[in-house]
């Protein structure tokens, strides 16, 4: 679970400053997703760098299980990234020259597993985004899709318990896009991953239980009861099956609203 209070992180360019948190309060439930949507700028990109410790804030507390990551030494910062934290993001960063296994195997490298255990979560990471095919595939053999859930697999052959993704599917089409999104959900559920998705995708938005606006570095937060407001957002897949497999997944009524007593307040 996380827990932040009052977290500020101020960048300094020449004399002027820039807020791009100023004051943001949050928890996010061990298991739950939260979707981050807001304007160019709002501080999306830098809330998910402070939640997965690759920055630190100016002030306030980012605090992961009991740890506050803005306390924790650059060794410690490392290592908890490498064991628990997986990222994705807009643009897949895989390395060129390396086929999709070799790719997700790097991941691997700073928990010091065996060659033949690096090799066995590769594949069981890739089979999971359903991808067992193209393991040997260089990313520029694979769809922007493939490589995206190549970039998915490498963030959870680790067995992370936090999933960030930064507008993973900022860079693909629609169809793709809701492709991936359904991998990212489907990992999400069965996992049982804390998930933090930054998101344009208004239909996601829609869906989700939990919408975090970010806006010139403060959070308002809109906890979602699921009614009978208007037509279904168009989910991904085939309609049919996909609108009730999702509205049977998340049934009306059965929304964590009561667990998060901080997140709902927004930041002065
Ligand atoms: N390293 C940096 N140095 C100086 N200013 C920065 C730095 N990183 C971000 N900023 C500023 O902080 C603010 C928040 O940036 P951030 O990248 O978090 O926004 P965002 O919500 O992710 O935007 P986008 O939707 O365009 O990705 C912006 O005003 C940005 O210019
Ligand atoms: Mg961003």
């Amino acid at each position: 679970m996380y827990e932040l209070t009052g977290v500020t992180k101020r960048y300094r360019r020449g004399k002027a400053t820039v807020n791009a948190l100023d004051g943001v309060s949050l928890t996010v439930p061990t298991g739950d997703r939260l979707v981050i949507k807001g304007p160019t700028g709002g501080g999306k990109s830098t809330l998910l760098q402070l939640l997965g410790g690759l920055d630190r804030a100016t002030s306030g507390s980012v605090v992961l299980d009991g740890t506050d990551l803005s306390r924790l030494s650059e060794a410690k910062l490392t290592r908890l990234r490498a064991e628990r934290i997986g990222f994705v993001f807009q643009g897949f960063h895989l390395i060129p020259t390396l086929s999709a296994r070799e790719n997700v195997e790097t991941a691997l490298v700073p928990l010091g597993l065996r060659t033949a255990e690096r090799r066995r979560r590769a594949a069981e990471a890739l089979e999971s985004v359903g991808l067992a095919e193209r393991a040997g595939h260089l990313p520029d053999e694979l769809s922007g899709g493939q490589q995206q859930r190549v970039a998915i697999a490498r963030a959870l052959a680790k067995r992370p318990q936090v999933l960030l993704a930064d507008e993973p599917t900022g860079n693909l089409d629609e169809s793709t896009r809701d492709e991936v999104m359904e991998v990212l959900e489907s990992r999400w559920r069965e996992l049982g991953l804390t998930f933090v998705l930054v998101t344009h995708d208004s239909s996601l938005a829609r869906r989700a239980d939990r919408v975090a606006t970010l806006s010139g570095g403060r959070i308002s937060l809109t906890e979602r009861t699921r009614g009978p407001a208007g037509p279904a957002p168009a989910p991904p897949g085939p309609p049919a099956e996909a609108a009730s497999g999702d509205a049977g997944q998340l049934p009306a009524g059965d929304v964590p609203s009561d667990d998060v007593p901080s997140g709902g307040v927004p930041s002065a």
